[in-house]
C-alpha cells in the first residue's frame, strides 16, 4: 500500500473524538499456537464467526495511543512499550495469547505509516488516535477461551476528547454504580469494564457532568477512577497525589505525569488512597488524564447531591495542572527535550 504524502483536506481544528474511515488497517490472527506475520488491510468490517467469543462473553481488550506530529515534521508515538505491556497484562488476565512487541510495535507503524495523510500537522492541536485491539474469534459455545484470535489496529484523526478546546474545564459526578471489584477487571483494558460504564455515564450526564467518577466498590469511599481517565490532584500543603487503587487501569498519562511532577514539580508527590469525603476540602485542582482525555482540569465534582467546586470556581485551568499539561503535551509534541526517552519515532518513508 502506497504512502500519500498529502495531507488530507480536513478541518483540523475541528475534529471531534469520532471514528473516520482511514484507507488502511493492520490485521494479524492467531491459530494453531502462533500469529501470522499480518498485513494491511482495505475493508474497515471484521468478519466473525457468530459463536465468537469476543461476541457472547467479552473475551476482548484495546488500547489507546495517539501519534503526533512535531515541529520539524516527525511523526512521534509515545511509550508505546507500556501499551504493548498492559495490552498483554490484559491479554493474561482474559486467557488470550500474548501479542509479542514485536508485532504491535510494527502493526501500528504500518498503520500510521500507512495513514499518514490523515496524521494531523503539528500545530493543529489535533493527534491520530491509534486503537489496537485483540478480539477472541472463531467458533465456540460453552464458556471457554476461543481458539482463534484477531490483532487489528486501526487509526482516526481526533481532536480533544471533552469539549473543542485544548484545555476545556470539566465535571465529574460521582456515581452510585461500581465500576470494577476490588480482584476484578478494573486493572485491565477490558472492554466488558466500559460496557458496564455506559449507564454511570449517562447517568453523570444526566446531572450535567462530562463523565462519571467511580470510587472504590468496596468501602465507596476512596477515589478509583473516571469513566475513561484516571484522576490527579494538588492538594493544600503544596502535595500532588494520585489515587492508588488495585482496581483502576494503570494509565500512561497518569504514570508519565507522577514521573514529571517528581521532576519538575517542587511538590510532594503521593500515590496513595484519597478518602475523597474526607479530603475533598482540601483538592485545590483537580484533573482527568488519559490518552484520549489529555488532561481535563476538573472544575467540579457531584457528590452526595451537592456540587465540590475547585480552583477559580470551576472557570478556568489552575497553575499546577497548566504546568503539568504544559510538561506532557510539549514532550508528546517534541517541542520540548524527551529526557525520559519516551516519544518513538515513525520512519515514513
Ligand atoms: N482509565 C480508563 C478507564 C481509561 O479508559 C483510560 C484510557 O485509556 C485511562 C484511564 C487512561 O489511560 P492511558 O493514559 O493509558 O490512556
Ligand atoms: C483512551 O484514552 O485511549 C481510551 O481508551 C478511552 C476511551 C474511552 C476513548
Amino acid at each position: 500500500m502506497a504512502t500519500s504524502m498529502v495531507k488530507k483536506d480536513l478541518n483540523w481544528a475541528d475534529l471531534g473524538f469520532k471514528y473516520r474511515q482511514t484507507e488502511a488497517r493492520f490485521s494479524a490472527i492467531y491459530k494453531n499456537g502462533a500469529w501470522s506475520t499480518g498485513a494491511l488491510l482495505d475493508s474497515p468490517m471484521i468478519s466473525v464467526h457468530e459463536g465468537a467469543p469476543t461476541l457472547h462473553y467479552a473475551q476482548q481488550c484495546f488500547e489507546g495511543m495517539k501519534a503526533q506530529t512535531s515541529p520539524d515534521g516527525r511523526v512521534l508515538l509515545f511509550r508505546p512499550d507500556l501499551n504493548s505491556e498492559r495490552m498483554n497484562q490484559t491479554a493474561a488476565r482474559l486467557l488470550m495469547p500474548e501479542v509479542p512487541y514485536e508485532l504491535f510495535l510494527r502493526g501500528v507503524e504500518e498503520t500510521v505509516r500507512a495513514n499518514y495523510s490523515w496524521v494531523p500537522p503539528y500545530g493543529s492541536g489535533a493527534s491520530l488516535y491509534i486503537r489496537p485491539m485483540l478480539i477472541g474469534v472463531g467458533e465456540n459455545l460453552g464458556l471457554r477461551p476461543a481458539n482463534e484470535y484477531e490483532f487489528r489496529v486501526f487509526v482516526s484523526p481526533v481532536g480533544p476528547y471533552y469539549k473543542s478546546a485544548g484545555l476545556a474545564v470539566i465535571s465529574l459526578a460521582v456515581s452510585d454504580y461500581d465500576r470494577a471489584a476490588p480482584n476484578g477487571t478494573g486493572a485491565y483494558k477490558a472492554g466488558a469494564n466500559y460496557a458496564g460504564g455506559l449507564l454511570a455515564t449517562k447517568k453523570a450526564q444526566e446531572l450535567g457532568a462530562n463523565e462519571a467518577l467511580y470510587l472504590d466498590a468496596a468501602k465507596r469511599t476512596y477515589i478509583d477512577e473516571a469513566g475513561s481517565a484516571n484522576i490527579i490532584v494538588a492538594m493544600k500543603g503544596n502535595r500532588f497525589v494520585t489515587p492508588k487503587s488495585n482496581a483502576i487501569l494503570p494509565s500512561v498519562t497518569r504514570r508519565s505525569i507522577m514521573t514529571l511532577a517528581e521532576q519538575h514539580l517542587n511538590m510532594q508527590v503521593e500515590d496513595r488512597p484519597i478518602d475523597l469525603r474526607k479530603e475533598i476540602g482540601d483538592f485545590e485542582e483537580m484533573a482527568a488524564c488519559g490518552t484520549a482525555a489529555v488532561l481535563a482540569p476538573v472544575g467540579k465534582v457531584w457528590l452526595d447531591g451537592a456540587w465540590h467546586h475547585f480552583h477559580d470556581n470551576g472557570q478556568s485551568v489552575g497553575p499546577v495542572m497548566q504546568k503539568v499539561y504544559d510538561l506532557l503535551v510539549g514532550i508528546q509534541r517534541g517541542e520540548s527535550p524527551d529526557e525520559n526517552h519516551w516519544t518513538h519515532v515513525v520512519k515514513i518513508d
